[in-house]
């Protein structure tokens, strides 16, 4: 055997050396609540304050005892963790009750059908795959009936005006079967055009082949570019999901005759697989989607007939002080995805829900995983369910207070220190605290981290050794630091941030860079 302490590191050796560089390579040995803990030297338990919330998976904490309980309990009585290929009730309980939620938070009148999965980024390219089969099919059908159409106006034998050869770019000596052969030419086109997704700039749906064409971050999707689907990205800004649509417009040329004589109209053929957004951007640097935005997203998906993937995966289950962060501004996708949360903080899984008058039932023919939909998650997904709902949502309430508590404390933060943060940002418990640039700071160490994207990194190693205090920003937002505690977080945790931040904010005031740094 091999002991830790001399060991070569062969398990991601790269991260490792990183982490040791700005004093983040902690091992934690028990967590509960919002503490975690590493030992000291002595072996004696030392509790760290922890606001990453496993990047907003433990919207009640590390290792509830409810939970663990209920992981116990269904372990004891040897509940079948793996019995693919079988009925799965309690997966249909909790379908059910994800859409009693939806129906209550989104007004939504049709059910949604559940698929499982394990983990986000698999919620993400569940619902890529399925976009994309509804989207084959719905060009199937529109090719079918463009063809029929085609054939009974030839049965008919209309007359062919110029302006049909001209259009068509065919002499004007053009017969009926050249225009036929043309416009079949041409739709084809239309009907092989491959599959665009649109996502919004800044957003985050996971880092496997297909999902990371949808993450924005270009140093996590550009190597990777070859792999599958390309995404557009679209500003979260008024006017941009129109002008998208648009530019990925496909039409196919369907013929009428009136009074004997050919035209020729158009119609739209689907390319746009599906537009994903977030709620509230987490990775990107907690921004949370405009209202305006939101409501044109919805109404030029419907026109164009593109569904709207919601990714809820790391807003959702309550956090934001509803189940859905959606449900805020009121955007009903036609796909919701669930993660991180559902799990418990003890299980892995995933829900990705589907609309019914979307719902393609063959898709779950064509896709399953060992893993998915295993009865230990699904259970620890019933019960946290069960804990956000019970007592008239007592859990979202508590979110909403709790988030209020600690945005009111970083906002005094920023009023003390408006030279050093420069944004406050979020809703419930799901914050950001952005800094302002250091990029042309005249201290080197701050400059310096500044501009290779890893000033966040610095302040959180800071705060970890410093005070405790545990927060990350993303490699997206690296000015920004997020928090994402449970909802049971203390006053005393937000005095021990506010503090805490307070002390960083005075050494970026002094550009007291050296001070940052690991000893
Ligand atoms: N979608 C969103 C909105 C996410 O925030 C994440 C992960 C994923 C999908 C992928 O989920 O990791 O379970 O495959 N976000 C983390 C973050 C990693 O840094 O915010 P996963």
């Amino acid at each position: 055997m091999v002991t830790p302490t001399t060991a070569p590191e062969l398990a991601e050796p790269h991260l490792r050396g990183l982490l040791a560089s700005i004093g983040l390579d902690v091992e934690y040995v028990r967590g509960s609540g919002d503490t975690l803990y590493y030992r000291d030297t002595d072996g004696a338990e030392i509790p760290v304050l922890d606001l990453v919330g496993g990047y907003g998976s433990l919207v009640f904490g590390h290792n509830h005892p409810r939970l663990v309980e209920r992981a116990r309990e269904l372990l004891e009585q040897q509940v079948p963790v793996h019995a693919q290929f079988s009925y799965h009730p309690y997966a249909n309980e909790l379908a059910h009750e994800l859409n009693t939620v939806l129906r209550r938070e989104l007004g939504v009148d049709e059910p949604y059908h559940a698929l499982f999965g394990n983990s986000g980024a698999e919620a993400v390219e569940i619902a890529m795959k399925h976009a994309e089969l509804d989207r084959v099919v719905r060009v199937g059908a529109l090719r079918a009936r463009v063809a029929e159409t085609w054939a009974a106006v030839q049965a008919s034998a209309p007359a062919v005006p110029a302006d049909v050869t001209e259009r068509l770019e065919l002499p004007d000596t053009a017969t009926l079967d050249d225009v036929v052969a043309a416009a079949a030419r041409l739709n084809e086109e239309s009907f092989t055009r491959a599959p665009v997704f649109l996502a919004l700039e800044g957003g985050f749906h996971g880092k496997l082949a297909g999902s990371v064409q949808l993450t924005h971050n270009p140093g996590y999707r550009m190597p990777f570019s070859a792999l599958a689907a390309q995404a557009r990205f679209v500003p979260a800004a008024p006017g941009a999901t129109a002008a998208a649509a648009d530019a990925e417009r496909a039409e196919v040329i369907v013929p009428e005759v009136v009074d004997g004589v050919l035209r020729l109209t158009v119609e739209r053929s689907p390319v746009v697989a599906a537009l994903f957004v977030e709620p509230v951007q987490g990775e990107g640097g907690i921004r949370v989607l405009d209202r305006t935005v939101a409501a044109e997203i919805r109404s030029v998906a419907d026109e164009a007939g593109f569904p709207v993937v919601v990714d809820e995966v790391q807003s959702g289950m309550g956090r934001t002080g509803r189940f859905f962060a959606a449900a805020h501004s009121g955007l009903a996708g036609d796909y919701v995805l669930l993660a991180k949360g559902i799990g418990g903080g003890v299980a892995k899984s995933s829900v990705t829900l589907i609309r019914g008058s979307r719902y393609q039932g063959d898709f779950e023919l064509v896709h399953s995983s060992t893993f998915a939909k295993d009865a230990f998650s699904v259970h620890i997904g019933l019960e946290v369910l069960r804990m956000l709902e019970e007592d008239g949502g007592a859990a979202y309430a508590r979110a909403a207070e709790r988030g209020a508590a600690l945005r009111a404390e970083l906002e005094a933060v920023r009023a003390e220190f408006p030279d050093v943060v420069s944004d406050v940002r979020g809703e419930g418990l799901m914050l950001g605290v952005e800094f302002a640039d250091l990029t042309a700071s005249p201290d080197p160490v701050l400059a310096e981290n500044a501009a290779h994207g890893l000033i966040g990194y610095v302040l959180a190693g800071h705060l970890l050794r410093r005070h405790a205090v545990r927060v990350f920003p993303t490699a997206s937002a690296p000015h920004t630091l997020r928090a994402e505690p449970s909802i049971y977080l203390t006053d005393e945790a937000i005095t021990q941030f506010g503090s805490a931040l307070r002390e960083l904010c005075g050494l970026l005031r002094k550009e007291d860079g050296a001070a940052l740094l690991p000893v």
